[in-house]
């Protein structure tokens, strides 16, 4: 069995809270643990950029991230785990990106978009104070996920119409180029609940509302002793709903210790007393993360030569494969062959398969010969990278052999499908 690739980026641009710790950093670090998951995460430093224009803050926040990920438990050695900006491959595969993809789809990204509608709705000119480096975000976006072929990227709701661009760019290039991104699914976390901040309102850096993760003890203290609370008096009833300290409490405990808790609110628990088990609780959870963090932020010599190591381990396949899409568009050594070969596209010379998606939500592939004869014809697949597996079969096993698979797939000519799948057996 394959591995299933997951990856996801993470903007440079902040210092990590307890709402990005429950809902992000937790579940995507006890996830990379699995067997059957080859995670790639990385620090999206080309990406905080586009937002932050002081150096030395892009700088620590790299470092706070870093630290905190590895603090919370990622293992460096188990996952891929690197800088953006160590990647060269990734703005080179950027423009190759950006020469497929349509600038009226750009248009439509939402992040642009609502820039454009504040400036329409305040009379300035419509791209008033937008860079292009906002505008393009999505086509970076798009190369760091294709360049690892990834099949699942963990993002919130907001993201995940930068994961259909990317999808978009992928077909684009495929049809053009020949088969060689995997098309990317978003994975929506629905279970994990949205952590409310001081105010109530969700813990939000737009809304100063947060805890840091990694708050000294005391000051974690003291902002806990700040959440909004309403102003019944000790030996009232409290009431559980709508209660921001008991939907944080609920983030870390166990069902017995958030039973306990409700119970306390039912008995009148004094809000000062119940800000102190909050505390403690948390305390209890972070404590050891933090001490690791501490010391890594007090060597970030250790932090960078883990992110360089996890680098080279990136670009063993970044560059590998850069090399193969500069080769697929053109970009070539020139030789003695360029003109004899030149003249009717080669990239027509071999049979190729064709992945997409349809209405219905499923994914299709079919095979075609140099001639755009369709050979096979698959059903659909539930995601990409069940479709992407019956490739890697029929490729590897031929269409007779594959039997488990012809429930799936129709074949016109079956003995030219055999064939043209020799071809590219051979060819590879
Ligand atoms: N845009 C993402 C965010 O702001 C960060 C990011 C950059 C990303 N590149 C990515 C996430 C690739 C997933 C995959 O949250």
């Amino acid at each position: 069995m394959s591995k299933v690739r997951v990856l996801t980026g993470i903007t440079t641009s902040g210092t990590p809270h307890l709402g990005n710790y429950v809902g992000a950093i937790r579940p995507t670090v006890r996830a990379s643990r699995l067997d059957n998951v080859e995670s790639f995460f990385f620090l999206a430093d080309y990406h905080a950029l586009i937002k932050i224009d002081e150096p030395t803050r892009i700088q620590r926040s790299t470092l706070e991230i870093a630290a905190t990920w590895i603090a919370c438990g990622l293992d460096p050695a188990k996952v891929t785990f690197y800088r953006q900006s160590d990647i060269p491959e990734i703005p080179e595969l950027t423009w190759f990106l950006t020469c497929v993809t349509g600038k009226g789809l750009l248009n439509r990204a939402h992040a642009y978009k609502a820039a454009v509608d504040k400036n329409t709705a305040t009379q300035n000119e419509p791209d008033d104070g937008v860079t292009a480096g906002l505008f393009m975000y999505p086509v970076l976006m798009a190369a760091d996920i294709l360049m690892f072929n990834a099949h699942q990227v963990p993002v919130g709701r907001d993201q995940i119409q930068h994961i259909e661009m990317a999808r978009d760019m992928a077909s684009s290039f495929n049809h053009l180029y020949g088969e060689h991104f995997t098309l990317p699914e978003a994975v929506i976390e629905e279970s994990v609940a949205t952590l409310p901040g001081l105010d109530g309102r969700k813990m939000s850096k737009s809304y100063d509302n947060t805890i840091p993760l990694f708050a000294p003890r005391e000051q974690l203290k003291k902002l806990i002793m700040g959440i909004l609370t309403d102003s019944k008096a000790p030996g009232e009833v409290k009431n559980t709903e709508g209660s921001a300290l008991f939907q944080i409490y609920q983030a870390f405990a166990t069902p017995a210790e958030t039973a306990a808790l409700a119970q306390a609110y039912a008995d009148g628990i004094a809000w000062g007393d119940a800000k102190q088990l909050l505390f403690e609780r948390i305390d209890r959870e972070i404590a050891p993360m933090r001490a690791t963090y501490d010391a890594l932020m007090a060597h970030p010599e250790k932090v960078e030569a883990l992110l360089q190591t996890g680098g080279q381990k990136a670009r063993t396949i970044a560059t590998p494969f850069t090399a193969r899409l500069k080769h697929a568009v053109g970009l070539r050594p020139l030789q003695a062959t360029t003109q004899a070969k030149s003249g009717k596209n080669e990239k027509t010379a071999l049979p190729t398969f064709k992945q997409y998606r349809e209405k219905d939500g499923l994914f299709y592939f079919k095979l075609a010969d140099a001639k755009g004869q369709v050979l096979l014809q698959s059903a659909g697949f539930a995601s990409p990278k069940d479709a992407g597996q019956a490739i890697a079969q029929l490729k590897s096993e031929g269409y007779t052999n594959c039997r488990d698979l012809h429930s799936q797939i129709a074949a016109t000519d079956a003995n030219a499908a055999e064939a043209a799948l020799d071809t590219l057996r051979n060819a590879e």
